[in-house]
């Protein structure tokens, strides 16, 4: 009996191992070019490369702002809904108030290759599933506006391009969106891409389009 309880517990951590393991093998390396070194045109280039990701449903559908209403769009969802089912985030943006998007969005630990492996089961990811702060508003929004929101520390939980860099990285919810599985399409380029493009961005002086 002792036996075999001995050996579950093995099993287990040696999972939990793995897991974290493949979480490592996914991290990003954070090297800013050097100051003066992009030009104010590859800062736009970078920009708009940045605009294509946020703007993109794996981001999008999250960060839809003052609403408290995620959203469903892109190839997989057909036509562009609010989330079905009633869900609302309320002012937790954890759906506190009502139901809580964990019911759902549960949050593995184990079994990465699996975990999305169903068409439209709700994303898992191994943190709390919840919608972005009200400011943080992609959804429909130009590119224009979401770049003066991301530059700005007051709008952007207080953070400069090194930080937004170094949050993208620690996020797990990131490396869902370019690995959603459950016939999601992917975010484009890629995280390190991703995080090139911030850094870069900022070391032109986070410039952005006009109009
Ligand atoms: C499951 C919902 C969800 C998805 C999908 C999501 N985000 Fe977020 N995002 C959040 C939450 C919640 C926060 C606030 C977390 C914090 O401040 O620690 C956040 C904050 C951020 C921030 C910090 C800056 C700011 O303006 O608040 C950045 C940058 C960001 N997300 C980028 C992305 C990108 C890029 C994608 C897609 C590749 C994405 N997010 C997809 C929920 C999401
Ligand atoms: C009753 C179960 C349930 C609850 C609760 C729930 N969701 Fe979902 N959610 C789903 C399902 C199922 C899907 C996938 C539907 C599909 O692919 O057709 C989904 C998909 C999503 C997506 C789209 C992800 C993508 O593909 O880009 C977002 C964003 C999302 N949920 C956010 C939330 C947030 C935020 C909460 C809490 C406020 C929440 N959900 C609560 C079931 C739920």
């Amino acid at each position: 009996m002792l036996m075999k309880y001995l050996h579950a517990t093995t099993i287990v951590l040696v999972l939990s191992l793995s897991a974290v393991v493949k979480a490592a093998d996914e991290r990003v390396e954070i090297k800013p070019p050097e100051e003066g070194s992009v030009s104010l045109s590859q800062g736009l280039k970078s920009w708009s490369r940045i605009y294509e990701v946020a703007s993109h449903p794996r981001c999008a559908n999250c960060h839809t702002g003052p609403s408290d209403r995620p959203m469903w769009s892109g190839p997989s969802y057909g036509k562009t809904r609010v989330h079905g089912m009633n869900i609302q985030a309320g002012n937790s943006r954890i759906g506190a108030e009502t139901i809580l998007c964990s019911t759902c969005h549960t949050s593995k630990s184990e079994d990465w290759e699996n975990a999305n492996a169903t068409d439209h089961a709700a994303p898992r990811v191994a943190m709390n599933w919840s919608l972005a702060p009200a400011n943080a508003h992609w959804f429909g929004r130009t590119s224009q506006e979401i770049c003066e929101q991301l530059r700005n520390p007051e709008t952007n939980g207080g953070r400069d391009t090194l930080k937004i860099a170094e949050h993208l990285n620690h996020d797990l919810i990131l490396h869902w969106a370019w690995n959603p599985g459950g016939n999601r399409e992917p975010a484009p380029y890629s995280l390190q891409e991703h995080v090139n493009d911030i850094l870069a961005w900022g070391i032109a002086g986070t410039p952005c389009p006009e109009g």
